[in-house]
């Protein structure tokens, strides 16, 4: 599959009949709204767990040299914390284009993080098959990885920290993410 996704988005999942559609972000997209949005709040999805195992070509890395960022890796008993937004759907042109290397849109449910009832609305998730994915490595390694990388969207470590602070925000303890924190902060 390319891993530019904005047309396989757009054409299997038109939104233009609807009000406003809820997105749950879990990587950048918790700290770094650069959308206009009605509302947000903090949720949580299941059967999902967060993993720096996609490659960046676009935004924390390049071609040759791809960073590290989040997608969500299906397992049934995990469950990941986020930010929900509502927004409209000409927002998703923008959604689109900002997730292209390699994430598909889909629906999917989520609880909102206070337990007061849950909404169905979109996620974006770059899958094992698609042609920027990198897969597992250890959290040392990643983080030796996103040390040494950057993009057009500035350095991948910027990306992990930044997470990771606004992880903590929301109360959320990711072991995987604060591995990889550790492990950057021993490196500099
Ligand atoms: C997300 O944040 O939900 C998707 C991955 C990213 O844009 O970092």
């Amino acid at each position: 599959m390319s891993h530019n996704t904005i047309a396989l988005n757009q054409q299997s999942q038109p939104l233009d009949h609807l009000d406003s559609v809820w997105l749950f972000g879990y990587g950048s997209l918790i700290y770094k709204a650069d959308f206009p949005f009605i509302q947000r709040r903090p949720a949580r999805i299941h059967g999902w767990v967060r993993r720096f195992w996609q490659g960046s070509h676009d935004h924390r890395g390049t071609p040759e040299q791809p960073g590290r960022v989040a997608t969500l890796i299906a397992d049934p008993d995990a469950v990941c914390a986020g930010m929900a937004y509502e927004v409209t759907p000409d927002v998703f042109a923008h959604l689109d284009h900002r997730e292209k290397n390699g994430y598909l849109r889909f629906f999917t449910e989520f609880e909102w993080l206070d337990g007061s009832g849950s909404v169905e609305g979109l996620v974006y998730v770059a899958g094992p098959d698609n042609e920027a994915f990198l897969g597992q490595a250890h959290e040392t390694d990643i983080a030796a990885h996103i040390a040494a990388s950057a993009g057009p969207s500035g350095p991948n470590d910027e990306y992990l920290l930044k997470l990771a602070d606004a992880l903590r925000e929301l109360g959320e303890h990711d072991e995987h993410v604060f591995a990889i924190e550790h492990a950057l902060k021993q490196l500099s």
